[in-house]
């Protein structure tokens, strides 16, 4: 069974369009890259576990369901990723965060790994792993290798725009990761940027350039 989930709500594609526009200036990029990850979070999140507690109404005493399971962690993948990880709290406001630091070198396009912080207890985690763009993959592959060395187990990764190269190639590699994705776009220039996309996420989040 496929891993990989495409959103298909019409307010995610709608603030995603949004997001592609060139006009969009950087405070309303971070409005709608915060936005779409609660959006995105609300459907990847439905798996949750819950469980019964007694409580009382007004009216009556009464049997209700509230959280269970793991405890959760969100982890953006800098710079990127911070741009959602209020999306995420807004839903599960006692996350822990982890940080894991990536930069994609501009001529070989690979990552590298500058930092990596996680919440104690990983391996009890529900991990929730942000990050605005899948290109090739690779950034959200090695997040992943370092997160599992750590001890993570349970994760899952929620992506804004993906590149189908990105996709297959992190499926291959981590198959048993859930892997949220808001659009699926047409591919990758010579440049490894995803066509149409939005340009550099980083730099329209941080107003960079
Ligand atoms: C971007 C993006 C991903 C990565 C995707 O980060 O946020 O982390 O590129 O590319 P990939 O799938 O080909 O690895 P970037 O390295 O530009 O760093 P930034 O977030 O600090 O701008
Ligand atoms: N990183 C980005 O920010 N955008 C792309 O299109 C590819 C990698």
């Amino acid at each position: 069974m496929s891993n990989v989930y495409y959103m298909n709500h019409p307010l995610i594609k709608h603030k995603i369009t949004m997001l592609r526009d060139e006009r969009t200036g950087t405070n309303e990029f971070r409005k709608l890259v915060e936005e779409i990850a609660m959006l995105m979070g609300y459907e990847a999140l439905c798996d949750l576990k819950t469980r019964d507690i007694e409580i009382k109404t007004p009216i009556e005493d009464t049997v209700q369901p509230v959280l269970d399971g793991k405890k959760p962690a969100v982890v953006p993948i800098l710079r990127a990723g911070l741009g959602m990880v209020n999306g995420i709290l807004a839903l599960l406001p006692s996350a822990k965060v982890g940080h894991i630091g990536m930069c994609r070198d501009e001529k070989t396009h690979k990552p590298q790994t500058y930092y990596c912080k996680l919440p104690s207890f990983i391996e009890e985690r529900l991990i929730i792993v942000t990050d605005p763009m899948l290109a090739t993959g690779g950034s959200l592959i090695d997040a992943v290798n370092e997160i599992k060395a750590l001890g993570g187990k349970t994760i899952k990764c929620m992506c804004i725009v993906a590149a189908p190269e990105g996709v297959k190639a992190f499926t291959d590699k981590h198959p048993d990761v859930q892997l949220y994705i808001g659009a699926l776009d047409r591919g990758l220039n010579e440049n490894a940027y995803i066509c149409p996309g939005l340009g550099d996420a980083g730099d329209r989040i941080f107003g960079t350039k």
